[in-house]
Protein backbone atom coordinates (compact mmCIF):
# COMPACT_ATOMS: atom_id res chain seq x y z
CA UNK A 1 0.00 0.00 0.00
CA UNK A 2 1.21 3.39 -0.70
CA UNK A 3 1.06 6.34 1.66
CA UNK A 4 -2.55 7.59 1.77
CA UNK A 5 -1.53 11.15 0.43
CA UNK A 6 -0.75 9.49 -2.43
CA UNK A 7 -4.04 7.09 -2.97
CA UNK A 8 -6.77 8.11 -1.10
CA UNK A 9 -8.35 10.61 1.52
CA UNK A 10 -7.31 13.63 -0.21
CA UNK A 11 -9.32 16.15 -2.66
CA UNK A 12 -9.00 15.49 -5.97
CA UNK A 13 -7.06 17.97 -7.03
CA UNK A 14 -4.25 16.57 -5.08
CA UNK A 15 -4.91 13.05 -6.42
CA UNK A 16 -4.53 14.27 -10.16
CA UNK A 17 -1.68 15.55 -9.72
CA UNK A 18 0.09 12.23 -8.26
CA UNK A 19 -1.49 10.17 -10.81
CA UNK A 20 1.56 9.65 -12.42
CA UNK A 21 3.19 8.31 -9.66
CA UNK A 22 0.74 4.90 -11.17
CA UNK A 23 3.34 4.16 -13.68
CA UNK A 24 0.90 5.75 -16.32
CA UNK A 25 3.70 8.12 -17.63
CA UNK A 26 6.84 6.31 -15.70
CA UNK A 27 8.92 4.85 -18.43
CA UNK A 28 9.91 1.01 -17.46
CA UNK A 29 13.30 2.06 -14.98
CA UNK A 30 15.29 -1.14 -15.89
CA UNK A 31 15.50 -4.62 -16.95
CA UNK A 32 16.22 -7.27 -14.09
CA UNK A 33 19.62 -7.69 -13.75
CA UNK A 34 20.81 -7.66 -17.27
CA UNK A 35 24.14 -9.05 -17.84
CA UNK A 36 26.35 -11.44 -19.32
CA UNK A 37 26.90 -14.51 -18.39
CA UNK A 38 28.70 -15.59 -15.58
CA UNK A 39 30.18 -18.88 -15.10
CA UNK A 40 31.09 -19.79 -11.67
CA UNK A 41 31.06 -23.46 -11.27
CA UNK A 42 32.69 -25.82 -13.39
CA UNK A 43 29.83 -26.31 -15.67
CA UNK A 44 30.85 -25.37 -19.51
CA UNK A 45 28.35 -22.98 -20.83
CA UNK A 46 26.96 -24.79 -23.49
CA UNK A 47 25.58 -27.62 -21.05
CA UNK A 48 23.14 -25.25 -19.76
CA UNK A 49 20.98 -24.48 -22.06
CA UNK A 50 17.80 -25.37 -21.44
CA UNK A 51 16.20 -27.98 -23.56
CA UNK A 52 13.41 -25.79 -25.61
CA UNK A 53 10.98 -28.85 -26.08
CA UNK A 54 11.07 -30.53 -23.13
CA UNK A 55 11.60 -33.79 -23.87
CA UNK A 56 14.43 -36.69 -22.90
CA UNK A 57 14.13 -37.62 -26.62
CA UNK A 58 15.15 -34.96 -28.14
CA UNK A 59 18.74 -35.61 -26.84
CA UNK A 60 21.14 -38.20 -28.79
CA UNK A 61 20.47 -41.39 -27.36
CA UNK A 62 24.43 -41.81 -27.19
CA UNK A 63 24.62 -38.93 -24.53
CA UNK A 64 21.32 -39.09 -23.01
CA UNK A 65 21.05 -38.97 -19.17
CA UNK A 66 18.59 -40.44 -17.75
CA UNK A 67 16.24 -37.34 -17.10
CA UNK A 68 16.31 -33.56 -18.56
CA UNK A 69 16.63 -30.47 -17.18
CA UNK A 70 13.78 -28.68 -15.16
CA UNK A 71 12.55 -25.54 -17.35
CA UNK A 72 14.08 -22.14 -16.32
CA UNK A 73 10.98 -20.13 -15.85
CA UNK A 74 7.40 -20.48 -14.64
CA UNK A 75 6.04 -18.50 -17.68
CA UNK A 76 4.31 -16.04 -15.97
CA UNK A 77 2.80 -13.39 -18.22
CA UNK A 78 4.69 -10.86 -17.17
CA UNK A 79 7.63 -12.56 -14.94
CA UNK A 80 8.46 -15.67 -17.46
CA UNK A 81 11.58 -16.09 -16.17
CA UNK A 82 10.63 -16.16 -12.46
CA UNK A 83 10.55 -19.76 -10.47
CA UNK A 84 11.66 -22.98 -12.30
CA UNK A 85 10.21 -26.21 -13.61
CA UNK A 86 10.96 -29.54 -12.06
CA UNK A 87 10.43 -29.29 -8.30
CA UNK A 88 8.06 -28.09 -5.99
CA UNK A 89 10.04 -26.74 -2.90
CA UNK A 90 8.35 -28.09 0.67
CA UNK A 91 11.06 -26.00 3.12
CA UNK A 92 13.47 -23.63 2.97
CA UNK A 93 15.92 -23.17 5.83
CA UNK A 94 17.93 -19.96 5.31
CA UNK A 95 21.02 -19.01 7.78
CA UNK A 96 22.02 -15.69 7.68
CA UNK A 97 25.22 -14.16 9.45
CA UNK A 98 24.98 -10.36 8.91
CA UNK A 99 27.25 -7.56 9.94
CA UNK A 100 24.98 -4.34 8.85
CA UNK A 101 27.54 -1.65 8.76
CA UNK A 102 29.54 -2.73 6.02
CA UNK A 103 25.77 -4.51 4.54
CA UNK A 104 27.89 -8.48 4.13
CA UNK A 105 26.05 -11.83 4.70
CA UNK A 106 27.57 -15.18 4.96
CA UNK A 107 24.90 -17.21 4.48
CA UNK A 108 23.59 -20.56 4.23
CA UNK A 109 20.11 -21.95 2.06
CA UNK A 110 19.33 -25.44 2.18
CA UNK A 111 16.23 -26.36 0.32
CA UNK A 112 13.64 -29.49 0.61
CA UNK A 113 12.03 -30.26 -2.61
CA UNK A 114 10.36 -32.92 -4.61
CA UNK A 115 11.31 -33.61 -8.31
CA UNK A 116 8.20 -33.69 -10.55
CA UNK A 117 10.14 -35.24 -13.43
CA UNK A 118 13.74 -36.80 -13.55
CA UNK A 119 16.24 -34.31 -13.49
CA UNK A 120 19.32 -34.13 -14.77
CA UNK A 121 19.94 -30.45 -13.93
CA UNK A 122 17.42 -27.56 -12.33
CA UNK A 123 17.30 -23.78 -11.80
CA UNK A 124 17.00 -21.32 -8.82
CA UNK A 125 16.39 -17.71 -9.08
CA UNK A 126 19.62 -15.54 -7.49
CA UNK A 127 20.41 -12.26 -8.30
CA UNK A 128 23.72 -11.03 -7.49
CA UNK A 129 25.88 -12.79 -4.38
CA UNK A 130 28.71 -15.00 -4.98
CA UNK A 131 27.56 -18.81 -4.62
CA UNK A 132 30.44 -20.65 -2.77
CA UNK A 133 29.25 -24.00 -3.46
CA UNK A 134 26.37 -26.04 -3.73
CA UNK A 135 25.56 -29.58 -2.83
CA UNK A 136 22.30 -31.83 -3.60
CA UNK A 137 21.79 -34.45 -1.05
CA UNK A 138 25.19 -34.03 0.46
CA UNK A 139 27.27 -34.53 -2.81
CA UNK A 140 29.02 -32.08 -4.58
CA UNK A 141 26.93 -30.62 -7.62
CA UNK A 142 28.30 -28.92 -10.28
CA UNK A 143 26.62 -25.27 -10.76
CA UNK A 144 26.89 -22.22 -12.91
CA UNK A 145 25.30 -18.60 -13.25
CA UNK A 146 23.26 -16.70 -16.29
CA UNK A 147 21.59 -13.22 -15.01
CA UNK A 148 19.65 -14.60 -12.30
CA UNK A 149 19.19 -18.27 -13.07
CA UNK A 150 21.68 -20.47 -10.71
CA UNK A 151 21.95 -23.61 -12.79
CA UNK A 152 22.80 -27.10 -10.65
CA UNK A 153 23.68 -30.18 -12.24
CA UNK A 154 23.47 -32.96 -9.40
CA UNK A 155 26.08 -36.14 -9.36
CA UNK A 156 23.10 -38.17 -10.15
CA UNK A 157 19.66 -37.63 -11.81
CA UNK A 158 17.32 -37.01 -9.42
CA UNK A 159 13.96 -39.10 -10.15
CA UNK A 160 9.98 -38.38 -10.45
CA UNK A 161 8.88 -38.30 -7.04
CA UNK A 162 12.37 -37.99 -5.20
CA UNK A 163 12.70 -35.74 -2.15
CA UNK A 164 15.96 -34.07 -2.68
CA UNK A 165 18.17 -31.12 -0.34
CA UNK A 166 20.00 -28.89 -2.16
CA UNK A 167 22.86 -26.81 0.00
CA UNK A 168 23.82 -23.49 -1.34
CA UNK A 169 26.65 -21.43 0.81
CA UNK A 170 26.99 -17.96 -0.96
CA UNK A 171 27.79 -14.36 0.32
CA UNK A 172 28.40 -10.82 -0.39
CA UNK A 173 26.52 -7.48 -0.13
CA UNK A 174 22.81 -7.89 -1.19
CA UNK A 175 21.56 -5.40 -3.25
CA UNK A 176 17.98 -4.12 -4.10
CA UNK A 177 17.23 -5.05 -7.78
CA UNK A 178 15.06 -3.03 -10.04
CA UNK A 179 11.48 -4.39 -11.12
CA UNK A 180 9.72 -3.58 -13.99
CA UNK A 181 6.60 -3.71 -12.30
CA UNK A 182 7.33 -1.71 -9.21
CA UNK A 183 8.74 1.97 -10.73
CA UNK A 184 8.63 3.32 -7.36
CA UNK A 185 10.58 1.87 -5.53
CA UNK A 186 14.01 -1.02 -5.64
CA UNK A 187 12.89 -4.20 -4.20
CA UNK A 188 14.67 -6.76 -2.19
CA UNK A 189 17.05 -6.54 0.42
CA UNK A 190 17.64 -3.00 1.47
CA UNK A 191 20.06 -1.07 4.14
CA UNK A 192 19.96 1.85 5.08
CA UNK A 193 22.95 2.99 7.38
CA UNK A 194 22.90 -0.74 8.77
CA UNK A 195 18.98 -0.90 9.16
CA UNK A 196 17.89 -3.75 7.11
CA UNK A 197 14.40 -4.54 5.49
CA UNK A 198 13.12 -6.70 2.55
CA UNK A 199 10.61 -5.26 0.37
CA UNK A 200 10.35 -8.20 -1.92
CA UNK A 201 7.05 -8.31 -3.93
CA UNK A 202 7.50 -9.51 -6.82
CA UNK A 203 10.64 -10.20 -7.42
CA UNK A 204 12.91 -8.98 -4.74
CA UNK A 205 13.67 -12.36 -2.45
CA UNK A 206 16.03 -13.29 -5.21
CA UNK A 207 18.37 -10.68 -3.88
CA UNK A 208 18.86 -12.14 -0.80
CA UNK A 209 18.66 -16.07 -0.78
CA UNK A 210 18.31 -18.38 -3.76
CA UNK A 211 14.64 -20.02 -4.43
CA UNK A 212 11.88 -20.89 -7.01
CA UNK A 213 10.86 -17.40 -6.78
CA UNK A 214 7.30 -17.37 -8.22
CA UNK A 215 4.20 -17.58 -5.80
CA UNK A 216 2.93 -21.20 -6.91
CA UNK A 217 6.03 -22.70 -5.48
CA UNK A 218 5.13 -22.17 -1.40
CA UNK A 219 6.85 -23.77 1.36
CA UNK A 220 7.55 -23.76 4.72
CA UNK A 221 10.28 -21.72 5.88
CA UNK A 222 13.15 -21.72 9.03
CA UNK A 223 14.94 -18.57 8.87
CA UNK A 224 18.35 -18.25 11.16
CA UNK A 225 19.44 -14.78 11.73
CA UNK A 226 22.76 -13.68 13.27
CA UNK A 227 23.73 -10.32 14.05
CA UNK A 228 25.71 -8.19 16.31
CA UNK A 229 24.15 -8.04 19.85
CA UNK A 230 24.13 -4.43 19.65
CA UNK A 231 20.98 -5.07 16.99
CA UNK A 232 18.00 -6.61 17.24
CA UNK A 233 16.65 -9.06 14.31
CA UNK A 234 13.04 -10.29 13.19
CA UNK A 235 11.72 -12.30 10.22
CA UNK A 236 8.82 -14.15 9.29
CA UNK A 237 6.79 -16.19 11.45
CA UNK A 238 7.24 -17.77 15.19
CA UNK A 239 10.42 -17.06 17.20
CA UNK A 240 12.13 -20.34 18.32
CA UNK A 241 15.45 -19.55 19.82
CA UNK A 242 17.56 -16.98 20.78
CA UNK A 243 21.12 -17.68 21.27
CA UNK A 244 24.17 -15.42 22.40
CA UNK A 245 28.22 -16.21 21.88
CA UNK A 246 30.55 -13.61 21.27
CA UNK A 247 28.76 -10.41 20.97
CA UNK A 248 26.57 -11.66 18.34
CA UNK A 249 22.71 -12.62 18.73
CA UNK A 250 21.38 -16.02 16.87
CA UNK A 251 17.33 -16.01 16.33
CA UNK A 252 15.60 -18.89 14.72
CA UNK A 253 12.47 -18.15 12.90
CA UNK A 254 9.81 -20.67 11.79
CA UNK A 255 7.03 -20.27 9.32
CA UNK A 256 5.19 -23.45 9.74
CA UNK A 257 2.20 -22.73 7.14
CA UNK A 258 3.17 -22.06 3.22
CA UNK A 259 4.96 -18.60 2.08
CA UNK A 260 5.37 -17.78 -1.22
CA UNK A 261 8.98 -16.31 -1.61
CA UNK A 262 8.11 -12.75 -2.21
CA UNK A 263 6.49 -12.09 1.75
CA UNK A 264 9.61 -13.44 2.70
CA UNK A 265 11.11 -10.78 5.46
CA UNK A 266 14.10 -10.04 7.54
CA UNK A 267 14.90 -7.12 9.57
CA UNK A 268 17.85 -5.93 11.35
CA UNK A 269 17.77 -2.52 13.33
CA UNK A 270 17.44 -0.68 16.53
CA UNK A 271 14.24 -1.64 16.86
CA UNK A 272 11.69 -2.68 20.99
CA UNK A 273 10.21 -5.80 20.85
CA UNK A 274 6.21 -5.27 22.14
CA UNK A 275 4.34 -8.18 22.58
CA UNK A 276 0.45 -8.90 23.15
CA UNK A 277 -1.32 -12.08 23.37
CA UNK A 278 -4.88 -12.17 22.31
CA UNK A 279 -7.47 -13.96 24.47
CA UNK A 280 -7.80 -16.50 21.64
CA UNK A 281 -4.23 -17.06 21.75
CA UNK A 282 -3.04 -15.07 18.41
CA UNK A 283 0.57 -13.74 19.26
CA UNK A 284 0.91 -10.29 18.20
CA UNK A 285 4.44 -8.88 18.39
CA UNK A 286 5.44 -5.48 17.21
CA UNK A 287 8.98 -4.31 16.35
CA UNK A 288 9.26 -0.76 17.60
CA UNK A 289 11.92 2.16 16.61
CA UNK A 290 12.80 3.70 20.44
CA UNK A 291 12.95 7.03 18.80
CA UNK A 292 9.31 7.26 18.03
CA UNK A 293 7.87 4.73 20.62
CA UNK A 294 4.85 6.41 21.50
CA UNK A 295 3.33 7.29 18.60
CA UNK A 296 4.04 3.83 16.63
CA UNK A 297 2.75 1.69 19.91
CA UNK A 298 -0.56 4.30 19.29
CA UNK A 299 -1.32 3.84 15.51
CA UNK A 300 -1.21 -0.08 16.45
CA UNK A 301 -3.04 -0.13 18.76
CA UNK A 302 -6.53 -1.13 16.71
CA UNK A 303 -4.24 -4.23 15.27
CA UNK A 304 -6.40 -6.47 17.05
CA UNK A 305 -9.85 -4.73 16.21
CA UNK A 306 -8.84 -4.80 12.57
CA UNK A 307 -7.62 -8.61 12.79
CA UNK A 308 -11.11 -9.42 14.60
CA UNK A 309 -13.32 -7.42 12.11
CA UNK A 310 -11.86 -9.22 9.10
CA UNK A 311 -12.00 -12.49 10.89
CA UNK A 312 -15.33 -11.70 10.59
CA UNK A 313 -16.04 -11.60 7.51
CA UNK A 314 -13.55 -14.19 5.61
CA UNK A 315 -12.60 -16.28 8.43
CA UNK A 316 -9.74 -17.11 11.01
CA UNK A 317 -6.32 -15.54 10.61
CA UNK A 318 -4.46 -17.46 9.10
CA UNK A 319 -1.23 -17.68 10.77
CA UNK A 320 -0.07 -18.26 14.37
CA UNK A 321 1.30 -14.33 14.76
CA UNK A 322 1.09 -11.13 13.35
CA UNK A 323 2.66 -8.12 14.14
CA UNK A 324 4.98 -4.74 12.50
CA UNK A 325 7.74 -3.74 12.27
CA UNK A 326 7.87 0.15 11.37
CA UNK A 327 10.67 1.95 9.88
CA UNK A 328 12.25 4.79 11.90
CA UNK A 329 11.99 7.29 8.40
CA UNK A 330 8.97 7.72 5.71
CA UNK A 331 8.59 5.22 2.95
CA UNK A 332 5.94 6.41 0.67
CA UNK A 333 4.65 2.67 0.92
CA UNK A 334 3.78 -0.30 3.11
CA UNK A 335 4.15 -4.00 2.28
CA UNK A 336 2.32 -7.12 3.77
CA UNK A 337 4.96 -9.17 4.30
CA UNK A 338 4.17 -12.32 5.85
CA UNK A 339 2.92 -12.52 9.34
CA UNK A 340 5.40 -9.03 9.75
CA UNK A 341 4.03 -6.20 7.57
CA UNK A 342 6.70 -3.54 6.80
CA UNK A 343 4.81 0.47 7.38
CA UNK A 344 7.10 3.30 7.92
CA UNK A 345 6.67 6.48 9.56
CA UNK A 346 4.43 7.69 6.98
CA UNK A 347 2.48 4.67 6.49
CA UNK A 348 0.60 3.65 9.74
CA UNK A 349 -2.69 5.11 9.21
CA UNK A 350 -5.23 3.28 10.21
CA UNK A 351 -6.25 2.77 6.66
CA UNK A 352 -2.51 1.27 5.66
CA UNK A 353 -2.27 -0.66 8.63
CA UNK A 354 -5.82 -2.23 8.27
CA UNK A 355 -4.95 -2.76 4.38
CA UNK A 356 -1.69 -4.88 4.95
CA UNK A 357 -3.64 -6.85 7.76
CA UNK A 358 -6.30 -7.77 5.03
CA UNK A 359 -3.70 -9.03 3.26
CA UNK A 360 -3.03 -11.85 5.55
CA UNK A 361 -5.89 -13.25 4.35
CA UNK A 362 -5.95 -12.39 0.93
CA UNK A 363 -2.66 -12.03 -0.58
CA UNK A 364 -0.50 -13.92 1.69
CA UNK A 365 -2.86 -17.07 2.48
CA UNK A 366 -5.08 -17.05 -0.88
CA UNK A 367 -2.46 -15.86 -3.19
CA UNK A 368 -2.78 -15.28 -7.09
CA UNK A 369 -1.60 -17.95 -9.31
CA UNK A 370 -0.03 -15.49 -12.58
CA UNK A 371 1.62 -11.86 -11.26
CA UNK A 372 -1.30 -10.38 -13.51
CA UNK A 373 -4.08 -11.44 -11.70
CA UNK A 374 -2.89 -9.12 -8.98
CA UNK A 375 -5.98 -6.99 -8.66
CA UNK A 376 -7.42 -9.95 -6.65
CA UNK A 377 -4.69 -8.88 -4.15
CA UNK A 378 -5.10 -5.02 -4.62
CA UNK A 379 -8.30 -4.85 -5.16
CA UNK A 380 -9.62 -6.95 -1.97
CA UNK A 381 -7.48 -5.57 0.16
CA UNK A 382 -8.62 -1.86 -0.33
CA UNK A 383 -12.49 -2.64 -0.40
CA UNK A 384 -11.49 -4.75 2.89
CA UNK A 385 -10.09 -1.85 4.90
CA UNK A 386 -12.38 0.66 2.89
CA UNK A 387 -15.42 -1.69 4.69
CA UNK A 388 -13.58 -1.92 8.35
CA UNK A 389 -12.76 2.12 8.10
CA UNK A 390 -16.92 2.30 7.38
CA UNK A 391 -17.43 -0.07 10.26
CA UNK A 392 -14.88 1.19 12.98
CA UNK A 393 -14.13 5.17 11.77
CA UNK A 394 -17.60 6.11 11.04
CA UNK A 395 -16.08 6.48 6.96
CA UNK A 396 -19.31 6.92 4.08
CA UNK A 397 -18.33 3.92 1.51
CA UNK A 398 -20.89 5.53 -0.91
CA UNK A 399 -18.49 8.57 -1.07
CA UNK A 400 -15.22 6.63 -0.84
CA UNK A 401 -16.33 4.35 -4.29
CA UNK A 402 -17.63 7.86 -5.50
CA UNK A 403 -14.09 9.49 -5.08
CA UNK A 404 -12.47 6.30 -6.46
CA UNK A 405 -14.82 6.26 -9.22
CA UNK A 406 -13.77 9.99 -10.00
CA UNK A 407 -9.90 9.37 -9.54
CA UNK A 408 -10.12 6.53 -11.96
CA UNK A 409 -12.54 8.56 -15.00
CA UNK A 410 -9.28 9.75 -15.81
CA UNK A 411 -8.76 8.94 -19.66
CA UNK A 412 -5.38 7.30 -19.14
CA UNK A 413 -6.85 4.75 -16.38
CA UNK A 414 -6.49 1.26 -17.40
CA UNK A 415 -9.04 -1.70 -16.54
CA UNK A 416 -7.38 -4.21 -14.00
CA UNK A 417 -7.19 -7.10 -15.90
CA UNK A 418 -6.05 -5.15 -19.00
CA UNK A 419 -2.98 -3.86 -17.11
CA UNK A 420 1.14 -4.11 -18.63
CA UNK A 421 3.78 -5.39 -15.94
CA UNK A 422 4.65 -1.85 -15.28
CA UNK A 423 1.09 -1.45 -14.07
CA UNK A 424 0.98 -4.18 -11.84
CA UNK A 425 0.41 -1.80 -8.84
CA UNK A 426 -1.33 0.81 -10.40
CA UNK A 427 -3.70 2.58 -8.98
CA UNK A 428 -6.42 0.78 -11.46
CA UNK A 429 -6.11 -2.35 -9.63
CA UNK A 430 -6.53 -1.17 -6.42
CA UNK A 431 -9.35 1.47 -6.71
CA UNK A 432 -11.19 -0.02 -9.75
CA UNK A 433 -10.62 -3.03 -8.50
CA UNK A 434 -12.03 -2.09 -5.04
CA UNK A 435 -14.86 -0.47 -7.23
CA UNK A 436 -15.15 -3.68 -8.93
CA UNK A 437 -16.00 -5.29 -5.56
CA UNK A 438 -18.90 -2.50 -4.62
CA UNK A 439 -20.43 -3.21 -8.25
CA UNK A 440 -20.57 -6.68 -7.24
CA UNK A 441 -21.93 -6.02 -3.61
CA UNK A 442 -24.53 -3.79 -4.84
CA UNK A 443 -25.43 -6.49 -7.40
CA UNK A 444 -26.00 -9.14 -5.24
CA UNK A 445 -26.91 -7.43 -1.47
CA UNK A 446 -24.88 -7.49 1.63
CA UNK A 447 -25.03 -11.19 2.40
CA UNK A 448 -24.63 -12.97 -0.65
CA UNK A 449 -21.65 -10.66 -1.26
CA UNK A 450 -20.32 -11.49 2.28
CA UNK A 451 -20.80 -15.06 1.23
CA UNK A 452 -18.55 -14.84 -1.96
CA UNK A 453 -15.79 -12.84 -0.32
CA UNK A 454 -15.77 -15.76 2.17
CA UNK A 455 -16.08 -18.38 -0.15
CA UNK A 456 -13.09 -17.42 -2.63
CA UNK A 457 -11.03 -17.08 0.73
CA UNK A 458 -11.66 -20.39 1.86
CA UNK A 459 -11.64 -22.32 -1.25
CA UNK A 460 -8.04 -20.98 -1.60
CA UNK A 461 -6.19 -21.05 1.84
CA UNK A 462 -2.92 -21.39 1.73
CA UNK A 463 -3.07 -21.91 -1.91
CA UNK A 464 -3.38 -19.57 -5.33
CA UNK A 465 -6.26 -18.83 -6.82
CA UNK A 466 -7.43 -16.46 -10.08
CA UNK A 467 -9.86 -14.47 -11.66
CA UNK A 468 -11.43 -17.55 -13.17
CA UNK A 469 -11.98 -18.95 -10.13
CA UNK A 470 -13.48 -16.42 -8.58
CA UNK A 471 -15.73 -15.74 -11.28
CA UNK A 472 -17.06 -19.35 -11.25
CA UNK A 473 -18.04 -18.45 -7.57
CA UNK A 474 -19.83 -15.23 -8.39
CA UNK A 475 -21.63 -17.32 -11.38
CA UNK A 476 -22.66 -20.65 -8.47
CA UNK A 477 -23.64 -18.61 -5.72
CA UNK A 478 -25.12 -15.75 -7.81
CA UNK A 479 -25.65 -15.67 -11.50
CA UNK A 480 -24.14 -15.40 -15.11
CA UNK A 481 -25.38 -11.39 -15.12
CA UNK A 482 -23.15 -10.77 -11.60
CA UNK A 483 -20.16 -12.67 -13.08
CA UNK A 484 -20.56 -10.74 -16.21
CA UNK A 485 -20.87 -7.23 -14.41
CA UNK A 486 -17.23 -8.55 -12.48
CA UNK A 487 -16.10 -9.48 -15.99
CA UNK A 488 -17.23 -5.47 -17.65
CA UNK A 489 -15.77 -3.82 -14.16
CA UNK A 490 -12.14 -5.49 -15.19
CA UNK A 491 -11.74 -5.50 -18.77
CA UNK A 492 -14.09 -3.34 -20.48
CA UNK A 493 -11.57 -0.16 -21.53
CA UNK A 494 -14.70 2.23 -20.47
CA UNK A 495 -15.57 2.06 -17.01
CA UNK A 496 -19.16 0.87 -15.97
CA UNK A 497 -21.28 3.01 -14.35
CA UNK A 498 -20.83 4.14 -10.57
CA UNK A 499 -23.85 1.75 -9.22
CA UNK A 500 -26.16 3.82 -6.86
CA UNK A 501 -25.45 4.13 -3.31
CA UNK A 502 -25.45 1.07 -0.91
CA UNK A 503 -28.65 2.29 1.10
CA UNK A 504 -28.34 2.22 4.29
CA UNK A 505 -25.14 3.48 3.94
CA UNK A 506 -23.33 0.13 5.88
CA UNK A 507 -21.64 2.83 8.33
CA UNK A 508 -24.19 5.10 9.48
CA UNK A 509 -25.52 2.72 12.31
CA UNK A 510 -21.80 2.60 13.81
CA UNK A 511 -21.07 6.67 13.19
CA UNK A 512 -20.31 8.23 16.44
N1 LIG B 1 1.63 -4.89 -1.96
C1 LIG B 1 1.96 -3.56 -1.48
C2 LIG B 1 0.64 -3.04 -0.91
O1 LIG B 1 -0.17 -2.49 -1.58
C3 LIG B 1 2.54 -2.65 -2.55
C4 LIG B 1 3.86 -3.12 -3.08
C5 LIG B 1 4.07 -3.93 -4.14
C6 LIG B 1 5.15 -2.82 -2.59
N2 LIG B 1 5.40 -4.16 -4.34
C7 LIG B 1 6.08 -3.50 -3.39
C8 LIG B 1 5.59 -2.05 -1.55
C9 LIG B 1 7.43 -3.43 -3.15
C10 LIG B 1 6.96 -1.98 -1.31
C11 LIG B 1 7.88 -2.65 -2.12
O2 LIG B 1 0.33 -3.24 0.20
ZN1 LIG C 1 -1.82 -3.97 -0.97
Amino acid sequence: MFGNDIVMGLPMSKQKRTANRFGLGVAALAVLVAGACVVEGKVDEGENDPLRDGTASSLPAAVAPSGYPGAPGLGDSFYPQLGNGGYDVLHYAIQLDVDPIPNTIQAQTTIIAAATQDLSAFNLDLAGLTVESVLVNDNDAEFSRQDTELTITPDATLLQGEEFSTKVTYSGSPMPLSDPGVPFSEIGWHNREGLIYTASEPSGSMSWFPSNNHPTDKATFEIQITVPSTFTAAASGVLVNETQSARRTTTTWQMDDPMATYLTAVYVGDFERVENRQADGLLIRDYVPREHFDVVVDALAETPQMIEYFEGILGPYPYAVYGSVVMPFPLGYALENQTLSLPALDTIDPLIVAHEISHQWIGNSSTVDDWSEIWLHEGFATYLTSMYLAEHHGQDINEDMRRNYAFMSEPAAVAPQQISQGQLFDASVYLRGALTLHALRQFVGDDLFTTILRTHYQQSINANTNTAEFLAIVRRLANQEAADLVEQWLNNALMPPLPPPLTPPPNLNQSP
